[in-house]
Parts: structure tokens; sequence; C-alpha cells
């Protein structure tokens, strides 16, 4: 947890973007996973951890703009709860340690909504993910669970994104922590990904270092040696000489940051030439799209500098011709790089997600296209000083997406399918790094990860 002043001045700018009424952050409950008293290891709203800090579930947050105060709504421990839990401070002890003076047990929270709307005052909430939660808010609300989207508040929703997404010094601190964990947690699975060693013997034991080192992953681990399929989370394969091992995988500190990083690797730890042929062209795109950061470049110019790399080296190789940029224009890259460059990074892996990905990644000036690949880029807006944000590029063939556009006939001045044919057993390669955009360019956060192909055979043969 920071500093109350933190949470204070971030509640205070949040006043003066919402303006008037009573914005409603709701803490999460517990989430049961095969019976009820058997739940989910707990994690806190993103949202209630920005603005009120407190790590445990059952809290809600409220913000009286028209009043100027903020509340914590949450019931102090009873006897039966300090026997199974051991002594916890008060409401009040804790609110104060956010700067939030006044607590109320949380069903005290009906009269202080029941008198805002009494009122016509208007009850700020943003979209809901967890089941729990759109039972509270119909109950709170008398809006039926259906209908609740319709109702959240977009000024509410951009007053978030508007300070979540410039992280301050002591967010930055937290995230560079985030990738040291990743760092172990990657190098650790260099050095596993041998001939005869199981995926999920990998998968545990880099989950078991981000456990150890801080909190949980900071999404199930991507970790397969079939990376042409994006978010594999099956971990069943062996692994075998000659195939490629994608590793993507984060962790989450202590106070919830989150990192983000891929790392491709040979099994066995040497490449072969058409395994670092393929490789240089990621690490080119990676690395191009990282030194080309700076606040005011468009993440969408990123994402199409990063296209280009790609199909420039794929026709080097054959797998492509034509005219790289038009071929870039009209999307034909996007069967090698179906995805897009990368995200916003912050309390959540795909940071503010659930406030609605066009509000996070685009604006007025900058709105998403409707071209495969580009249109799953998730962040497109113009750069800040203080975002963070991922640089994800890669290179896949996908077999039923190779197929299919052979079928269509698509493209076919742009791709070499008779060569292409020949790569349908290569899998994918991913490269990704977790960025802070500075004043004047960018810093990438962290222990360097190994990533050269030098640095990783080396990293890979002790
Ligand atoms: N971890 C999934 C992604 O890279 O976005
Ligand atoms: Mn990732
Ligand atoms: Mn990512």
């Amino acid at each position: 947890m920071f500093d109350a002043k933190v949470y204070t001045d971030r509640r205070n700018r949040l006043r003066k973007e919402v303006k008037s009424g009573l914005v409603l952050i709701f803490g999460n409950p517990e989430a049961s996973f095969n019976y009820p008293a058997n739940t989910y290891h707990f994690r806190q709203d993103s949202n209630f951890l920005y603005f009120f800090g407190l790590d445990h579930p059952d809290l809600a947050g409220v913000m009286d703009i028209d009043e100027n105060k903020d509340y914590i709504f949450g019931n102090d421990v009873d006897l039966d709860d300090i026997i199974w839990m051991g002594p916890q401070p008060l409401m009040s002890e804790q609110a104060a340690k956010v700067g939030v003076g006044d607590t109320a047990p949380l069903n005290a929270l009906f009269e202080k909504v029941k008198e805002a709307k009494s009122q016509g005052r208007k009850v700020h909430f943003v979209p809901p993910y967890r089941g729990e939660t759109y039972i509270q808010l119909e109950n709170l609300l008398g809006i039926p669970v259906a209908d609740l989207r319709n109702h959240t508040s977009e000024e509410l929703i951009k007053g978030i994104v508007k300070l979540r997404s410039i992280k301050d010094e002591y967010e930055i601190i937290e995230m560079e922590k985030a990738v040291d964990i990743a760092y172990e947690m990657h190098t650790t699975s260099m050095r596993m990904a041998m001939p005869g060693v199981v995926e999920r013997e990998i998968a545990g034991t880099i989950e078991g270092i981000s456990l150890g080192m801080g909190g949980p992953v900071s999404f199930p681990i991507i970790l397969s040696i079939h990376g042409e399929t994006l978010h594999n989370h099956y971990h069943g394969n062996v692994l075998k000489e000659g195939r490629m091992m994608v590793t993507d995988a984060g962790a989450e500190t202590v106070s919830h940051y989150a990192s983000d990083i891929t790392r491709t690797v040979p099994v066995g730890g040497r490449f072969n030439q058409c395994q670092k042929d393929i490789y240089e062209i990621v690490l080119e795109a990676n690395m191009t799209t990282i030194e080309a950061t700076k606040p005011g470049i468009a993440n969408r110019e990123l994402h199409m500098m990063a296209a280009k790399v790609i199909a420039s080296g794929l026709k080097e190789m054959g797998l492509m011709k034509g005219n790289v940029d038009d071929a870039v224009k009209e999307g034909a890259h996007a069967m090698f790089f179906p995805h897009g460059l990368g995200h916003m990074l912050g309390l959540d892996v795909h940071d503010m997600e659930g406030l609605g990905e066009n509000y996070v990644g685009y604006d007025d000036d900058i709105k998403r296209s409707e071209q495969f690949g580009t249109a799953f880029l998730r962040l497109g807006r113009k750069h800040q000083p203080g975002f963070v944000f991922t640089i994800e590029p890669g290179i896949y063939f996908i077999p039923a997406l190779i197929d299919k556009w052979r079928n269509e006939k698509k493209f076919l001045d742009f791709i070499n399918y008779d060569k292409v044919e020949t790569f349908k057993d290569f899998g994918g390669i991913r490269i990704e790094d977790d960025i802070l955009v500075t004043e004047t360019s960018y810093r990438v956060l962290g222990t360097p990860i190994p990533k050269t192909v030098s640095d990783v055979e080396e990293t890979m043969s002790f």
C-alpha cells in the first residue's frame, strides 16, 4: 500500500473529472471455486486498489462529490471471524491508512445510495465483470442485471482511464519489481527447455517463482511448443528438439502491479538456421519499435512499423512477395502476425480492459481499424510520458489460417503459399517487453531478460 496522500490525491483528481454525483467503486467479494467456502485466491478490484488501496473482500468505496466526502463501507470483524482469521484492524483504522475519514457497515451503503437517488443525484459506476458485483449493483440500484451495462458512467470511465494511464514514480517502482520477478521466471524457463521435459513442469516451476517472490502470476501462463496458438494454456506436450517453446508469463507484485513478458527459445538450447532466420525478424520488429517509442508517436504507428519489418523480413525469406508497403496496407502480413503490437500494463495485465478497450486504447484522433489483424490492436492512441505498455510482435504459422486464406486465394500477390506450406509445422515466435514512455523517449522496465540469439543460447547453456 502507498502513503495515504497518494490515494487522497488520486480521489481528488478523479473528483475534478467526474464533477458531480456519487462515485461508487465496489471492491471484490470472494469467489467460490468448487464449493462455497473453498474460494479462489482473493484478488481485489484494480479500481478499488487504485483509489481506496485496501486489499480484502467485501468493501465498497464511495466518493460523494457534491458533499466533498469519501466513505469506505465494510464490516468490522466479529469474534467468529477472529477465531478463523486472527485479529484485524478496525475498518476506521484501515480507512485512515488510505486517507478516508468516514466508514460504515456494508449494509449502510443502501441508505447512502437511496438518499442520493431520491435527491436526483447521479450514481456513477463502471462496467461490472463479476457475477457477484452484478447482483450487488442490481440490488442497490434496482437496475436489472441485463441492463446494468447500459447505465455505466462515461464520465467515471474516462476519468479513471485518464488517471490510471499515467503511472507515477511509485507505480513504476512496483512495475520494475514485477519485471524483475519475470526475469527469474523466464531465465528459469529457458534453462529448463530441454528435450523430454513436459511443459507443465516448467509452467509449474515458474508459477512458483512468481508466488514466492511477490504475488500470483498476472495471467494464466502461456507456455507451449505450439506457440502458433496465441493463448495456449495446454501444458501437456513433451519438449522435442527442433521445436521452439514460447513462454508468455508475468508476475504480480505484492501490491498487484503486473509484468507481461514473452520469450521464445529453441528446445535444447541451440537455434537451427530456419529458427534463427524467423527469430531475427521478430527481434528486429521488437527492437525497432521499442527504439521508436517516444511521447507523441501513436501506438498504431508502432504497430504498422512492426508489420513492415515482419513483411520485409518474410519477403527476404521468400515467404512473402511484392511491394511491402502495399502488402501491409492491405493486411497480408496479418496471416503471420494476426494480433496487435501491445497493450497498456499496470494493475491489470491488459490495463483497465474492463472499462472498455476503446476508452483505454483509442480516442477522438485515432479510431480502431476494422482490418483483420490491426483490428485486434488494443492500444492505438498517441503515447504520453508515464504510459507503460507492452511491445510484443510475433510471427506464427497457423495451419488453419494458411489453409483458409489459400483456399480463398487471398493475397496471392503478397504471399508465397508454396513456401509457406513448408513452414506449417514451425510453430510461432513472440518476443514481448514492458516499456515506460519517458519525457523524451522510453525505458525498458526491469533487468534485461536475454533476447538476442547469442544471449538466449548462452543462458540456456548452463
Ligand atoms: N499475456 C497476454 C498478452 O501478451 O497480452
Ligand atoms: Mn504476454
Ligand atoms: Mn501482452
